[in-house]
């Protein structure tokens, strides 16, 4: 197998393809301090277990932690995709309404909410 294969086999693990959203949280260290950005990441991570497996919703979503989105103020930062909803201090209780509200109940947190930037809708593959 080659290493394009491979990566294309953990794409197809990992359940690209069957994603509804994807959230991205940045962990600092500028826009919060790295201790607040990695109970930030924990919490999520630990979330999106609980939700991916639980088979009460229809809905999964996908995490991945970044280094800095360069908003660094007022972090942890993060972003919502498709909508392109960008949010800031998403510590636990923050991250905890960005879930519960908008990756499962599709409706953005406007009081978090720091920006907008939804992308055209993609061409059908
Ligand atoms: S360090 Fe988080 S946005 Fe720059």
């Amino acid at each position: 197998m080659t290493d394009f294969e491979a990566a294309k086999a953990e794409a197809q693990r990992r359940g690209v393809g069957g994603y509804e959203r994807h959230i991205l949280l940045c962990i600092g260290p500028d826009c919060c301090t790295p201790e607040q950005g990695e109970d930030s990441w924990k919490y999520l991570k630990k979330r999106a277990a609980e939700i991916n497996r639980s088979g009460d919703t229809a809905t999964t979503f996908y995490r991945t932690k970044v280094g800095c989105l360069r908003i660094c103020k007022e972090g942890p930062v993060g972003l919502v995709y498709p909508e392109g909803t960008w949010y800031a201090g998403l510590d636990r209780a923050g991250l905890e309404r960005v879930l519960v509200e908008h990756v499962l109940g599709g409706v953005p947190v406007e009081d978090l909410a720091i920006g907008a930037n939804p992308f055209p809708a993609a061409p059908e593959a």
